[in-house]
């Protein structure tokens, strides 16, 4: 099985969990910056995983650009999402507090871009908290990303036999 891991990060946080992914998932698996995608390169792949930082509750304009792009097709494609975020109770402004609740991030919103393609979606998507605004990540990623990634594992699996 192939799987293509395609991400952005604008601090590098996104990034790490992609590089986690990328050294537990099983198979032949390739990692890409979303600027980079073609359709040749999601044609190539029998698995997606794709991930974004929660930017103003939404991915980055470079996945919205990607994910929403007329003449690219996920159509019948596994795909796994995930993002990075911030702790609500990291935040100090009550009102922001309240809209990060009241809102959702990047993943939501990467999987109805992704439904609205035709893309097929085993897992619900998955946010990995940062620390602060910036990051780092939390200590407890690289144990949330294996069991995370077990699932994706598992999926591939039950498709090959
Ligand atoms: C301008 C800006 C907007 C952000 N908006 C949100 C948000 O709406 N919800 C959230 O949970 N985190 C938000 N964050 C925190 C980011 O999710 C965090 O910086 C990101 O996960 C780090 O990933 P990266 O290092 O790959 O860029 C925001 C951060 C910045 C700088």
């Amino acid at each position: 099985m192939k799987t293509l891991i395609l991400y952005d990060s604008v601090f590098g946080n996104t990034l790490k969990v992609a590089e986690m992914i990328e050294n537990h998932v099983r198979g032949e698996t390739s990692l890409r910056h979303f600027g980079e995608v073609t359709q040749s390169l999601i044609d190539h792949a029998n698995v997606l995983i794709v991930g974004s930082p929660t930017r103003g509750f939404m991915p980055t304009d470079t996945v919205r650009h990607y994910l929403k792009h007329p003449e690219i097709t996920y159509e019948g494609k596994p795909c796994f999402v995930f993002d990075t975020r911030m702790d609500p109770d990291d935040v100090n402004s009550a009102l922001l507090r309240f809209f990060m609740r009241k809102f959702k991030h990047a993943g939501d919103r990467m999987q109805h871009y992704l439904d609205k393609k035709g893309a097929l979606l085993p897992l619900s998507p998955i946010g990995f908290y940062v620390t602060g605004r910036e990051g780092p990540l939390r200590e407890s990623t690289l144990d949330e990303v294996k069991t995370w990634t077990d699932s994706i594992n598992d999926y591939m699996n039950d498709k090959k036999n």
